[in-house]
């Protein structure tokens, strides 16, 4: 997608660890245009696919998985990081461990919100070592809900978490793949050549 591929260009910060911050229109300050193209592309990508509801875990995944949902015209659900008490056991959970954090987080979604007729499509703003993803496929799972795919904002295609998910059966759209983030640049995979 080649309006976020020039905006990561122009406003990406590499830090060390392999860490692109784009705190400036996705993880703090939103840029609701860019949002909005987000939306309709994964839209497009998953029109065919019988999308009843959208999944997402807060925060940063909330404001493309909503865009998606406007879209698409379904609702959309975003899995609490923290269990909450009114939550209680009647909640599909799942454990979540962020190496980018070091901690694990208890990730929950209601059972009155996914259903097992539901076809699930699954939004996140980065895929790194896929944890994220993987608990919300869990969450689905539990539901016995099905997963209609991944759509993912920024892949980090040298982590492991693309090939952990497209290796388990299921379909992963990543709108920007970004090959390498060493020495300070950021190298994404150009959409018709190389593939991982
Ligand atoms: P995962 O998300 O694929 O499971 O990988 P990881 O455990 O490494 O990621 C943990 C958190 O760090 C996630 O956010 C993820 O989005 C974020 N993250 C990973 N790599 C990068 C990166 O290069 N840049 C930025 N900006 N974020 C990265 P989270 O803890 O769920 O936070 P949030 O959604 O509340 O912001």
């Amino acid at each position: 997608m080649q309006l976020l591929l020039e905006k990561i260009r122009q406003q990406g910060i590499v830090l060390p660890n392999n860490v692109l911050k784009v705190d400036s229109f996705i993880n703090h300050q939103m840029d609701p245009q860019l949002m909005k193209e987000i939306g309709k592309e994964f839209a497009r990508r998953f029109q065919n696919e019988g999308v009843t509801k959208i999944l997402t875990i807060e925060s940063s995944g909330i404001a493309p998985a909503i865009m998606t949902a406007l879209v698409m015209n379904v609702p959309v659900i975003f899995a609490k990081k923290r269990k909450p008490l009114t939550l209680t056991e009647h909640a599909y959970t799942s454990s979540v461990y962020s190496y980018t954090k070091q901690e694990t987080n208890i990730i929950s979604v209601s059972k009155d919100y996914l259903k097992s007729n539901d076809t699930v499509l699954i939004i996140d703003d980065f895929l790194a070592n896929g944890e994220a993803a993987l608990g919300l496929i869990n969450i689905v799972n539990e539901a016995q809900a099905k997963v209609a795919g991944i759509g993912i904002v920024i892949e980090k295609s040298f982590q492991e978490g693309a090939k952990k998910i497209t290796n388990k059966g299921y379909r992963l759209e990543s709108l920007a793949r970004i090959a390498s983030l060493e020495n300070g640049t950021v190298t994404f995979y150009h959409e018709h050549s190389l593939k991982v």
